[in-house]
């Protein structure tokens, strides 16, 4: 638990930056598993920074996001594809063919395969070293909503009613928030080597009480990482204030 979350998301970034020179040492790549919205934006703040100024490169990155609207064009405002680029790809040395982010324009017969193949495309780099995760007030990590199972993977989801809702800025109202998304499972999640879950402000504080304190269950799929050894919840004051 930090003071703040400018405090938090420069420790988050810190240990990433860690992680991809420690694999650029040993001549290998960093997998990481990304997140959008407006948790991660500091962390991606910092890493920029340390790039432009500190020199930290992204040659040897790869990068799979957690999850994509569908239907969604990638040039739209709203996409995870432009939300990316705006906010961390744009700015540093990542090679394009590094980023996965899942595919919002498929023809409906085409996203079960592309879901597999996303699945088989993280193994074949050697699986997610690290994987960032926002939560939802539905208790959703990626877009894994209430009712999703612990061993689900990459696949096309509902999105519930209050994750709408609380999208419906970005989209000038709830009705144009797309009702479907594409996200990476809870057991893609899982065999991540290292989870860390960032959670910022007191509208967040019941969500985190339930997923730290709360009973496992797919009420809430955030308390499944209750049964992960490899996780750690990164939280400002305001978002631990409910945890006893
Ligand atoms: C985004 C994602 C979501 C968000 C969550 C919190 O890629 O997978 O689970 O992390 O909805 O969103 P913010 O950070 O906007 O509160």
């Amino acid at each position: 638990v930090y003071p703040d979350k400018q405090t938090a998301s420069v420790k988050v970034a810190e240990r990433i930056a860690r992680l991809i020179q420690r694999k650029q040492e040993a001549g290998e790549q960093a997998v990481l598993g990304l997140a959008t919205g407006a948790t991660p934006v500091g962390v991606y703040e910092e890493l920029v920074r340390l790039h432009q100024e500190e020199g930290l490169s992204f040659q040897n990155v790869v990068t799979f996001n957690l999850d994509e609207y569908y239907p969604m064009l990638p040039d739209a405002p709203q996409s995870y594809v432009t939300f990316m680029n705006e906010n961390l790809f744009d700015h540093i040395d990542i090679k394009r063919e590094n980023i996965h982010i899942p595919d919002g324009t498929l023809a409906p017969e085409e996203v079960a395969a592309f879901c597999l193949n996303y699945e088989r495309q993280i193994e074949e780099v050697g699986g997610l070293d690290l994987q960032i995760l926002g939560i939802g007030r539905t208790g959703h990590v990626g877009f894994n909503e209430p009712g999703s199972a612990p061993n689900s993977g990459t696949r096309l989801v509902t999105l519930d009613d209050l994750t709408r809702r609380d999208a419906s800025r970005d989209f000038g109202g709830k009705e144009n928030v797309p009702t479907k998304a594409i996200t990476m499972g809870i057991g893609t999640i899982f065999k991540a080597r290292e989870i860390v879950l960032m959670a910022w402000s007191g509208k967040k504080a019941p969500i985190i009480k339930k997923a730290v304190e709360g009973e496992v269950s797919g009420e809430v799929p955030a308390t499944y990482l209750q049964l992960a050894d490899n996780v750690e919840f990164v939280l400002d004051a305001d978002a631990a204030s409910e945890l006893t």
